[in-house]
């Protein structure tokens, strides 16, 4: 069977893009006569950019708590909230500005918003049967690739999994990439985040379900962050627009990573730990199974003064690390992706919680 792959319809890349937003959003506000609903990371709360953009009085605006990862419930919560106040409306657009728990939250809400149920009825693939309304990315963050990729990734506490809302319906209409909105971005986050779009692609281009276009893509992306992270500054104008860059070409190539991200949703999972760093924590202990990378990646931190402080797990209860296991181990696809069918013999409990231990 071959894959019949979407990719984003419309993007618009550059500096001081964002000034064109208004012109974006007039066409859809033309074509649907709803209101428009912007999500914010809950960072932009007490910032000029809400008053920078194109809301309209009858708009609706939601600041998205990213503390924590998108849930389930949070997910549901949102929803119900924007559909009280949309009373029926559909709207003509729903923007995200942040990074990937905004833009997943954004694209989730979307799916809801036109399929009946809740979060959970919609983790796995190929389940949403209706389409979204139309959706902007604008991402404040670089590197998860939520913006071009096709999932909305949800913790659901009560499984012990997270696991992504995988389809076509799930993905953006419009990507708008302004460097500018990165600047005041932390040093580190702008590192753990960033670096995501490095591991999607190299767990991608790894593993043994393959294909050309996502190994173009993830290739360029990797040149890309070796380019910005190998650097003096990962923060300069061109770094932050070539990392800008990383993550829409690393969304593309997403979807068939290997043994880093399962590991890391155990981290966030028990941990609730964002992430970017738990891909670093997870990646720290891969040496054996990622030479290469691990040794580039450690070479990173060190040229950008980053910290992966160690410890983590020391406290931690024998049913904690059994659950760390289990929130692991559940990621059949990506494992066998890595390790081949017989993942479980290689990646045993009491491997798995080793790894963990060393963190
Ligand atoms: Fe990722």
């Amino acid at each position: 069977m071959f894959r019949n792959a979407k990719n984003v319809g419309y993007y618009m890349i550059g500096k001081g893009s964002l000034a064109q937003l208004d012109e974006i959003l007039a066409k859809r506000r033309e074509a649907v006569k709803g209101p428009a609903v912007f999500f914010f990371d809950h960072f932009f709360t007490n910032s000029d950019l809400p008053k920078r953009l194109p809301i309209k009085a009858e708009d609706i605006t939601v600041f998205v708590d990213t503390t924590d990862e998108p849930t389930t419930q949070s997910v549901d919560t949102y929803t119900a909230q924007v559909k009280a106040i949309l009373a029926g409306k559909s709207p003509c657009a729903m923007l995200a500005f942040g990074g990937g728990s905004t833009m997943d939250t954004c694209k989730c809400v979307g799916n809801l918003l036109t399929n009946a149920g809740c979060a959970a009825d919609y983790q796995g693939w190929e389940l949403v049967k209706h389409p979204a309304p139309y959706k902007i990315a604008v991402p404040t963050l670089s590197g998860t690739g939520s913006e071009t990729s096709r999932t909305g990734i949800v913790c659901n506490e009560e499984k012990n999994i997270k696991l992504g809302m995988n389809s076509d319906f799930t993905m953006f209409d419009q990507v708008l990439l302004d460097p500018d909105l990165t600047k005041t971005v932390p040093r580190n986050q702008f590192f753990y985040t960033g670096i995501d779009t490095y591991m999607h692609c190299f767990e991608s281009i790894t593993g043994s379900y393959r294909n050309s276009v996502v190994d173009a893509l993830s290739e360029k992306a990797i040149d890309l962050c070796k380019r910005i992270f190998l650097s003096s500054d990962m923060m300069s104008d061109e770094n932050r627009e070539l990392l800008m860059i990383a993550s829409f070409l690393g969304g593309m190539a997403a979807g068939f990573v290997g043994t880093v991200h399962p590991i890391s949703a155990g981290l966030s999972m028990v941990l609730h730990m964002h992430h970017g760093l738990a891909n670093c924590y997870a990646l720290s202990v891969q040496e054996d199974i990622y030479p290469n990378e691990y040794r580039d990646f450690m070479t990173m931190m060190e040229r950008q003064k980053i910290d992966l402080p160690s410890g983590i797990c020391a406290h931690l209860t024998p049913a904690q690390f059994d659950q760390l296991y289990d929130a692991s181990i559940v990621h059949e696809k990506p494992l066998s992706n890595r390790l081949g069918e017989n993942y479980r013999e290689i990646f045993t409990r009491e491997n798995v919680i080793g790894r963990f231990k060393r963190m």
